[in-house]
């Protein structure tokens, strides 16, 4: 509880390398997610190398999503590309007219999330970036998307809670209401 009540969408991070140890762990917390058939589409790219980050981020926040430049800032932005699933998982989606893929990677990269919290690291996921130049940018086969970016990194800031819902309005017993 302490973990999940305590982590905040970190937007400034410390000049301070992440260790690799402590990149590996959210990597196992992430690899260990559930997946709808056991199909894990993901894939976490890693950019912790100064250069190689920096450049992917010039690429990826520039236009329309240049608000975003602030990603920059983190020591480490991880790429989560994705792939449709299994076949079994593509018959799924197809008659529950549902994304599972989408589904398995929200789970895996929340686990990653809040394994860096544990860990006194800091993230953001980000959701607003070129995907077709990330996706040029990481020489991904067809069939490969970046749906989802996370920066990680120390954070340099303790950003008050944003509001939620109240429990009664998200949630309700034995009804829909
Ligand atoms: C799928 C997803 C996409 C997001 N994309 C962005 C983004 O592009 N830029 C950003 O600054 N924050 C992004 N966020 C962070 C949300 O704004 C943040 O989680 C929300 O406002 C709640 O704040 P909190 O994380 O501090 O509790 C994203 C979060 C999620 C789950």
């Amino acid at each position: 509880m302490k973990v999940v009540e305590n982590r905040r969408s970190i937007r400034k991070y410390k000049d301070k390398p992440v260790e690799k140890d402590k990149i590996l762990k959210c990597l196992e917390s992430a690899r260990v997610a559930p997946s709808a058939c056991n199909s894990q589409p993901w894939h976490f790219v890693v950019l912790d190398d100064e250069e190689i980050k920096n450049k992917f981020a010039d690429t990826v926040f520039t236009g329309l999503y240049s608000n975003m430049t602030f990603v920059k800032t983190a020591p480490v932005i991880v790429a989560v590309v994705s792939d449709k699933g299994n076949f079994q998982t593509m018959v799924g989606n197809f008659l529950k007219n549902a994304a599972f893929y989408l589904i398995d990677i929200g789970i895996a990269t929340e686990h990653f999330v809040l394994q860096a919290q544990e860990l006194g690291l800091g993230t953001c996921w980000i959701g607003w970036f070129n995907d077709k130049k990330a996706h040029k940018a990481l020489n991904l086969p067809k069939g490969k998307k970046v749906d989802i970016l996370i920066a990680l990194g120390y954070p340099d800031q303790e950003p008050s809670p944003r509001p939620r819902k109240k429990l009664e309005e998200m949630s309700s017993f034995n009804k829909y209401e």
